[in-house]
């Protein structure tokens, strides 16, 4: 039974086996305190040693010199505790133990998350990385529930890939261990699920896709991972205006999901790191949705030009996470989308509007990060498309079948792509990718 089946369920009085980690060990000459975990609860549970109880001295003796992060199985029988009126349990027998070493690189006082990234298969231990991962985990979920709730079919598509998706050129090569090639085209790692969901779109019409996603981008900031999972939906039918609209219902979604069951992480995390997670996660539940032109945004910036170090703001300037930030907290406790960005900025597939300058792509902005979400309208008409893959020297065999899909009934299509990392790093308040990652890729670094 995990602990926190024996919170719940057990009573006092009751015998359980118990088996978990040592967090903590303190003890005086007659009493000793442990903090168990299982990673079932934050707070794991305690149990108390005493020299009465436990019939010879020596059992006493080790248990007092018992390493945290000692594995332990223990016969425990379930009391109040009169302080705090907290089920713990008092030890009556061990029946197996794994001692942990004494210089473990995890000893009780803080570690700086540098340091931690160093030791990331140790790291999970810590309270921090309890709380970070189990919120992961638990978005992750949430979002599978929305889009399962909304009709959507969840699709899976494929990691070896034969094009780049973006067009951006950050593609990772795969080939096989003596240098070859392995398939008859060449080959790379997905930097993006969305051609494929658009085919999937084309005949279920709600799709997403949720996925590890590989880009060769050479930015070493504390919001780009060379390995990021990322969420796509593609809606037929549907316009931008409709898809940002969802986008925040989703994020509302999440964040509600967060506040039923997630309440101990994000309180742990909320002292530990100074950032109102309650205040991040009631915005997203209050939609107050604000959607600003390129355009205009390029007018706000260059009213507060002074504020920025890249100040030569012109439309055409592709926005950097300075701007990007700045307009997030523009408009108090609002969820930003800046929409019609110049055509020159955006990816090829992005649908063309009637002026000739911008398409219909998206971003969500949020504070802090920048841009959370980036979407668009895809554009439908073959020729444009074609006009655009050239323009933007992508080599077309590769594509010819994700452009034939407009000749095949092809009436609207929309979608979006969400950066599950930055949603993480947002809602856990952490700053730097690299510790929202089980084990991160960031350019230069691969450990485990
Ligand atoms: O804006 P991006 O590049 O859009 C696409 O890939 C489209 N195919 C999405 C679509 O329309 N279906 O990436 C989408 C999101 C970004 O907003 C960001 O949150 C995240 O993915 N992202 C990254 N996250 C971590 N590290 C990186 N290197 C990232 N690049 C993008
Ligand atoms: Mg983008």
């Amino acid at each position: 039974m995990s602990i926190k089946k024996i919170l719940e369920l057990s009573n006092e009085g009751k015998t359980v086996q118990l088996k978990g980690w040592v967090r903590f060990n303190r003890s005086s000459k007659k009493i000793g305190f442990l903090e168990i975990f299982d990673g079932s609860t934050l707070n794991g549970i305690q149990v108390v040693y005493k020299a009465e109880k436990l019939n010879d001295e020596k059992t006493f003796k080790f248990l007092q010199s018992l390493p945290i992060f000692s594995a332990i199985d223990f016969t425990i029988e379930l009391v109040k505790n009169n302080k705090n009126n907290v089920l713990e349990g008092n030890l009556l027998k061990i029946n197996e133990f794994a001692l942990a070493t004494e210089n473990n690189p995890l000893q009780r006082k803080t570690h700086s998350h540098e340091f931690l990234r160093e030791i990331a298969h140790l790291r999970p231990k810590t309270k921090t990385f309890q709380s970070i991962f189990k919120i992961r985990s638990l978005i992750m979920f949430a979002l599978h529930s929305f889009f399962n709730e909304q009709g959507f079919i969840y699709v899976n598509s494929p990691i070896l890939t034969s094009n780049d998706a973006e067009g951006a050129g950050e593609t990772f090569k795969v080939v096989t261990n003596d240098k070859k090639e392995f398939f008859t085209n060449s080959v790379s790692l997905s930097v993006s699920g969305q051609l494929q969901a658009e085919s999937f779109a084309q005949s279920f019409t709600k799709v997403y896709t949720l996925a590890p996603t590989f880009r060769a981008e050479n930015s070493n900031t504390q919001k780009h991972a060379s390995e990021f999972w990322m969420l796509e939906p593609e809606i037929a039918f549907a316009d931008y205006n409709e898809v940002m609209d969802l986008s925040a219902e989703m994020l509302a979604y999440v964040a509600n999901y967060l506040n039923l069951h997630a309440k101990e992480y994000i309180d742990f995390l909320t002292e530990q790191t100074g950032v109102d997670l309650g205040k991040r996660i009631s915005i997203l539940m209050d939609k107050k949705i604000k959607k600003i032109k390129y355009e205009k945004a390029i007018e706000i910036l260059k009213e507060h030009k002074e504020q920025f170090e890249v100040q030569d703001i012109e439309f055409g300037l592709d926005l950097s996470t300075e701007h990007e930030k700045f307009l997030a907290t523009f408009y108090e406790d609002s969820i930003v989308y800046i929409y019609d960005y110049p055509k020159t900025i955006k990816a090829f597939y992005m649908k063309q509007n009637d002026d000739q300058k911008t398409v219909r792509g998206f971003d969500l902005i949020i504070p802090e990060i920048g841009e959370l979400i980036g979407g668009s309208e895809r554009e439908n008409d073959f020729e444009k498309i074609l006009t655009a893959t050239k323009a933007n020297n992508i080599d077309m065999e590769e594509l010819s079948w994700y452009l034939d899909l407009r000749k095949e009934g092809y009436l609207k299509s929309t979608g979006f792509g969400l950066g599950i990392e930055r949603l993480v790093m947002y809602l856990t308040g952490t700053k730097n990718i690299r510790d929202v990652l089980p084990f991160p890729r960031t350019p230069g670094n691969i450990l485990y």
